[in-house]
């Protein structure tokens, strides 16, 4: 199964603006139109517990959303079977598990605790970013502070709109 870590993110590295959670309030429509699109096309979706709760996502027959918590039972009135799923599994247990279910690929999300456990153990294969032409300063990063040497290679990089915003897409090396 592929494992691809999605993000949209300012030139500093930035996934929120400041301590906003909201991000369409500052990422490109083109960002959100290829978000929207990326959506429709796949059907397993992996998210944090943090980024869930700030903006709960409606279960819906087209995708299995897999939200990663500690503690699953607090979720039990969002819960539909084979939609919206709160799991307490590690992200290798995560890959696991659909792999065996026959998924060929993940989407993962955010943020960005979910994105660092997932990379720190090389479990992801590729980084799709999107990089807005933006500074600011203070707001999440896309990984959690920790010590990481993980080493990408640009698959493609293209302008998505006339400010410069890029859509990127890295390949993890695993060697
Ligand atoms: N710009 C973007 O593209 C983008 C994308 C996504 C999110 N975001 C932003 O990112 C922010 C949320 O990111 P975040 O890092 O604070 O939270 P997060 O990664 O969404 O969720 C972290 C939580 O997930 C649970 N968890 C379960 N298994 C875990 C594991 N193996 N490793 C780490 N956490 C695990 C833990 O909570 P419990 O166990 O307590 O449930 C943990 O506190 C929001 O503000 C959101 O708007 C931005």
């Amino acid at each position: 199964m592929k494992t691809i870590l999605i993000f949209v993110s300012t030139l500093d590295g930035k996934i929120t603006k400041w301590d906003n959670p909201n991000v369409k309030s500052w990422s490109s429509k083109e960002d959100q139109d290829s978000f929207d699109k990326l959506w429709v096309n796949n059907r397993l979706i992996v998210l944090g517990s943090k980024t869930f709760n700030f903006d709960p996502i409606k279960p819906s027959p087209d995708h299995l959303l897999v939200i990663m918590t500690g503690q699953p039972s607090n979720y039990k009135k969002y819960e539909v079977s084979g939609q919206l799923e709160f799991r307490n599994d590690s992200p290798k247990e995560l890959i696991k598990h659909f792999e065996k279910e026959g998924y060929e690929v993940m989407l993962v999300v955010g943020g960005a605790h979910i994105a660092t456990s997932f990379l720190k153990e090389k479990l992801i294969d590729e980084l799709w970013l999107t990089i807005e032409p933006k500074i600011f300063g203070t707001g999440i990063n896309f990984v959690i502070e920790e010590k990481l040497d993980i080493n990408l290679e640009l698959i493609s990089c293209k302008s998505a709109n006339k400010q410069g915003t890029l859509f990127t897409k890295y390949s993890i090396i695993k060697r």
